[in-house]
């Protein structure tokens, strides 16, 4: 159901959860002062409790009474890149936030989020926690009406037309004395090196060892089609292809196009829509084309491709 700015301000200072756009994907929404409501997005999303939530705010003064230390470069990276799709773990004051909202951590992942629509709502209804709004496992939502997929025509959710940006915000956490990313996003690693003077790595999920971000736990971005990832002697076992419409490709194939493959941006937003438009049409199994740089923004489209291919 399609609920203007104020409806939704009015839901989540009531303590309701809401749906809302941002610049990467849609979020579902609940104030940071409303422990039960934050309950509701865990049931909702089926999503399990160990999994922490990214808290949103309106500007960098919000997050100055949650924090102790802010690690070296923080500041920097705060005035460049927010409000932006990059959320930044840092650790956190005992007491000041929701056991709940954190999964028992004593760390928090701060996001200033740039879309208009939530910066409004923001201003109005101070922090709000906000995963992505999909079912656990899913793809993103990037549009009202994947919302509504996932929640039902009745769930509310302000519609912002489709996401800007399309992935997730990067995320980035200071450990051992580097800043390092605990997933891939909208911001690729390169452009923090003229500030860091270094690229910061991105962390993989380690066998056996507790990970830094707990979101690597979990299966991600899975439709329910079973993805064959640029395997050529696998082509032809399958009808439908994920692939580049700037390409040639068997005529035999049905293709699902993610845009033009030196476009990379092009391609993050259609990613999600693409995904799911798999599940629409039932389609059992696909092929993608793999074949494209390891560089820049190409690296967070291949990390959601393969851990939607697991
Ligand atoms: O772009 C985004 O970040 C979107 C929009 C709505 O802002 N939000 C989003 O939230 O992607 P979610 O909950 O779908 O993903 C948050 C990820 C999870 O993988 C979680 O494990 C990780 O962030 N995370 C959250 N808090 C963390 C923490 N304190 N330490 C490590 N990882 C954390
Ligand atoms: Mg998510």
């Amino acid at each position: 159901m399609r609920i203007t700015i104020d409806e939704a301000i009015q839901l989540l200072n009531d303590g309701h959860v809401v749906a809302v756009p941002t610049e990467t994907v849609y979020g579902l929404a609940a104030s940071i002062q409303k422990p039960r409501a934050i309950n509701t997005i865990f049931s909702l999303k089926k999503r399990p409790i160990s999994n922490p939530l990214i808290l949103h705010v309106a500007n960098v003064e919000q997050i100055l009474s949650y924090v102790e230390d802010f690690p070296d470069h923080f500041f920097d990276l705060a005035a460049t890149f927010w409000p932006g799709p990059l959320t930044i773990v840092l650790k956190i004051k005992s007491n000041v936030i929701p056991e709940v909202a954190r999964a028992g951590l004593d760390t928090m992942g701060f996001r200033v989020p740039s879309n208009e629509i939530t910066q409004q709502i923001l201003q109005s209804t101070g922090p709000l926690v906000m995963p992505s709004a999909n079912l656990s496992g899913k793809p993103s939502a990037t549009m009202a009406e994947h919302v509504e997929l996932d929640f039902g025509e009745s769930f509310p959710v302000v519609d912002g037309g489709k996401c800007e940006r399309g992935l997730e915000s990067t995320i980035l956490y200071y450990h051992e004395g580097l800043w390092v990313i605990l997933r891939l996003g909208s911001i690729s690693p390169d452009r923090f090196r003229d500030m860091l003077g270094y690229t910061p790595q991105v962390i993989q999920k380690r066998q056996g060892e507790t990970p830094l971000s707990p979101g690597q736990l979990f299966r991600h971005y899975a439709p329910k089609a079973k993805l064959i990832l640029g395997d050529p002697s696998r082509f032809d076992e399958c009808l439908h292809l994920i692939g580049f419409k700037d390409r040639s490709y068997s005529y035999e194939k049905i293709i699902f196009s993610l845009g033009n493959s030196n476009n990379p941006q092009e391609v993050a937003e259609n990613l999600y829509f693409v995904l799911r438009q798999l599940d629409e049409e039932n389609v059992p199994v696909a092929w993608v084309d793999m074949d494209f740089p390891k560089t820049g923004l190409w690296l967070s489209i291949r990390e959601r491709l393969e851990r939607a291919g697991e």
